[in-house]
């Protein structure tokens, strides 16, 4: 997202928002706005700021995955200040957050694939990295970080771990990054403030997420499982229902679908 595509002003503008996206530190080419965004938090920056790169050439996603963002797509990272509690839910407001905006702006149909994917036909359109640091028992920061392929054409990036779509190949039109901006940073905010309510975030990502109740394969490094994705407990992690019966709680993974 360079200035000549848009103002940042197309996105600041009467936002309505309280915090999050009323500082926003646009560069036109980073390594990853992760990293940018630990550095602000290092020079104090205020809760909400939001981190956006026209494009990234060190991105990074989860398991120390690369992150694919060429210029016409969407990576930013979103400074907050949360408490211990709130942890566990920052992946469901994110990606939550995430589906309502695309849904809003494109009328585009999301699933949400457990802990953080999201995608659109099967195939992943975003995903969600959440950081954090402690110091002590408290938490220092939450950095945020949500990809969101808009324009990007899937066929020209071999490299593309898993399938993979964007806005505007599913939608065979342009997407407006402002106005999913926009949304976002609404509904993100929305969704953060009623944390205290968390219950309901939790039943509504459940109910988003694909691959409950079906065979799945979990990858956990080295280690490999295989059973039935059975439920998602409150914290977030992933119940599997295991071949002899009992229950794996899964905390970190990588979820396939085993057909049928
Ligand atoms: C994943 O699906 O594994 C998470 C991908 C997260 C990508 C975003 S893009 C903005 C932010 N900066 C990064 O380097 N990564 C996150």
């Amino acid at each position: 997202m360079a200035e000549k595509d848009f103002p940042l002003s197309a996105i600041t503008d009467n936002l309505g928002t309280g915090f999050i996206g009323q500082k926003i530190l646009y560069y036109p080419r980073l390594s990853s706005t992760m990293t940018a965004a630990k550095k602000a938090v290092q020079r104090g920056t205020a809760e909400g700021t939001v981190v956006i790169a026209g494009e990234q050439t060190a991105g990074r996603g989860r398991l120390k995955r690369p992150w694919l963002t060429p210029r016409g797509n969407i990576a930013l990272s979103i400074i907050l200040y949360p408490s211990k509690a709130y942890l566990p839910y920052l992946v469901m407001v994110s990606s939550l957050a995430v589906v309502h905006s695309i849904e809003a702006v494109t009328g585009l149909i999301t699933q949400i694939k457990w802990p953080n994917d999201v995608l659109i036909n099967g195939k992943k359109v975003g995903g969600i990295l959440v950081e954090t640091q402690f110091s002590g028992e408290k938490v220092a920061y939450s950095i945020v970080g949500i990809g969101i392929n808009v324009s990007l054409h899937p066929a020209e990036y071999p490299e593309l771990q898993h399938p993979a779509t964007s806005l505007g190949t599913e939608l065979g039109e342009a997407v407006s990054r402002p106005e999913l901006l926009r949304y976002l940073f609404n509904e993100f905010e929305r969704l953060y403030r009623s944390l205290s309510l968390a219950d309901s975030i939790v039943e509504e990502w459940r109910g988003r997420l694909a691959m409950l109740g079906r065979n799945v394969r979990v990858g956990m490094g080295d280690r490999l499982l295989e059973g039935i994705a059975e439920s998602i407990a409150r914290d977030g992690s992933l119940m599997l229902r295991l071949p002899d019966g009992s229950c794996s709680r899964i905390v970190a993974g990588d979820v396939t679908l085993i057909w049928p």
